[in-house]
């Protein structure tokens, strides 16, 4: 029940007052279709008659004789002191509540191109849902420094008409770039520019837009097994042709991508912290593979998602910061180390045409990112809250990887091995049951626990039966009863 405004009213009501329909018959069907189609429920109020002649400029005489005609028709009824509403009995006129307000028909010829949707895609989480245990990537958002992002958000909107605020330049906001590069060369060691850097919303815009520009249909890709799908989706998107190779404790197993795919165009890898493996890229391995990369023209997409959270020592330089021959595509995110809600993401670019040419793209999809946004993001990490932040969450995730740890040893001894990692949000646990790894992610996520079996990141080689557990969004509280769900559900296949 709502109280129509002639405003809203006049929406969807258009009188045409050149010869042809009368007005009153125009108002009258408009009317009718409106309760038809949905737009006018049972009990809406409809505005006064003097109130829609004013609004629709038309004679309230007229807007008198079309009420009484509804009503005597039974769509609209009238309350002594109260004014007219649409009749409670509409629905018996109107369209089954199941069916969206206007049918669609899909059209014969309709077939949707197939997407390659990996699984870990599906089911996604509303933003008014509380987190959950043990989701993946999830940052500690309690402890975000909302304070300062409120101050400097106000100093923003203050000044709101200081920004451009039109269409502008995609490769994104200058002061932002210039306090990521800042940010990356000190503490990735990435040799960096702000007019090599291109801001994106978030990684998985940078690996749809690496696909589509540096991927001709058929080229061969080599694909960490098991790796992140969002890589493996905007891959095969665009034509790509997926290879897995395999992931030993030193990352990528060069020896079996270089001897089964010697023609690959592009290898994505995430070398500082595999994804969801946790391994680092060996130092001789990261040699090789950028030889390899020179010798052999192939793009390597380095998709550094959360190395800041480095635990035991400073953070592993990246592979950008060694590459001499221009062949690495740096891809950096703020989901993890301030929000997932940010979109916001960047890549560096071995060259400023190469920069240019994906600005250029992304102008095509959606133009620039949010300016209000890095406008604040870039404001925040000047001073100085970025860095103060991630200090602070690394000792906060460190504690939390030693909580999950304890408690999985407190309460699931001998059922379940946790894997703890040296960076990152999350580590993976070994199942001591022979019980399916996805069976027992099903049943706890029925019982409000989010878990990924390792299986869901595999897409060839068959991986242990191990759970991706993610400790850095939760309290210690949250943690303990999420184990004890999964213990109620491991004890159920004993
Ligand atoms: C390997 C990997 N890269 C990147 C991301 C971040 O993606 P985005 O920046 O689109 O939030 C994730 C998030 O889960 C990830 O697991």
């Amino acid at each position: 029940m709502g109280k129509i405004t002639p405003q809203i009213l006049v929406t969807f009501i258009r009188i045409n007052k050149k010869p042809g329909k009368t007005i009153n018959h125009q108002l009258y069907e408009q009317l009718k279709n409106g309760i038809y189609e949905g737009m006018l429920r049972p009990f809406d109020r409809m505005p006064s008659s003097r109130e829609m002649s004013v609004e629709l400029k038309i004679s309230r005489n007229i807007v008198l004789q079309v009420f009484d005609q509804l009503k005597m028709e039974g769509f609209f009824e009238s309350k002594t002191g109260s004014g007219t509403f649409v009749s409670k009995n509409v629905d018996k006129f109107s369209y089954p509540k199941s069916q969206p307000i206007r049918p669609v028909q899909k059209p014969e010829h309709y077939t949707a191109r197939p997407y390659g949707l990996n699984n870990a895609f599906k089911g996604h989480i509303s933003a008014l849902e509380p987190r959950r245990p043990f989701q993946q990537s999830i940052p500690l958002i309690p402890e975000f420094p909302f304070p300062a992002w409120a101050r400097i958000s106000a100093g923003v909107n203050k000044n709101i008409n200081r920004l451009h605020l039109g269409y502008d330049d995609a490769q994104g906001y200058l002061p932002l770039r210039k306090a990521l590069c800042d940010h990356l060369r000190i503490s990735r060691s990435i040799n960096c520019d702000p007019e090599n850097m291109l801001i994106v919303n978030g990684t998985r815009q940078a690996l749809h837009l690496a696909a589509e520009l540096l991927l001709n249909k058929g080229d061969q890709c080599w694909m960490e097994d098991p790796g992140y799908a969002g890589a493996t989706s905007a891959i095969q998107r665009f034509g790509g042709q997926i290879c897995p190779v395999p992931v030993t404790s030193d990352g990528l197993d060069l020896d079996f991508a270089m001897h089964n795919y010697p023609k690959s165009k592009l290898a994505y890898v995430t070398p500082s912290h595999q994804f969801p493996m946790g391994n680092t890229m060996a130092l001789n391995d990261r040699i090789k593979l950028l030889n390899w990369a020179k010798d052999n023209q192939m793009w390597i997409i380095e998709d550094d998602y959360d190395s800041e959270f480095r635990y035991d020592s400073r953070p592993i330089p990246a592979l950008q910061g060694m590459d001499t021959n221009g062949n690495v595509i740096y891809s950096g995110t703020l989901s993890k180390v301030l929000l997932p809600a940010l979109r916001l993401g960047y890549m560096v670019f071995p060259t400023e045409a190469m920069a240019r040419q994906f600005a250029t793209a992304k102008s095509v999809i959606d133009g620039q990112g949010n300016i209000i946004t890095q406008a604040i993001v870039s404001e925040f990490i000047s001073q100085g809250h970025f860095s103060r932040h991630v200090r602070r969450m690394r000792l906060l995730y460190k504690k939390a990887q030693d909580d999950l740890v304890s408690l999985i040893n407190l309460h699931l001894r001998d059922r379940l091995t946790p894997v703890p990692v040296e960076a990152g949000m999350h580590f993976i646990a070994w199942l001591s049951t022979s019980i399916n790894a996805g069976i027992i992610a099903n049943e706890c996520f029925k019982a409000g626990v989010i878990i990924n079996p390792l299986s869901s990141s595999g897409i060839k080689f068959k991986h242990p039966n191990g759970l991706i557990l993610g400790f850095a969004g939760f309290s210690f509280g949250e943690m303990e009863k999420a184990v004890l769900i999964l213990k109620q559900v491991l004890d159920k296949h004993l």
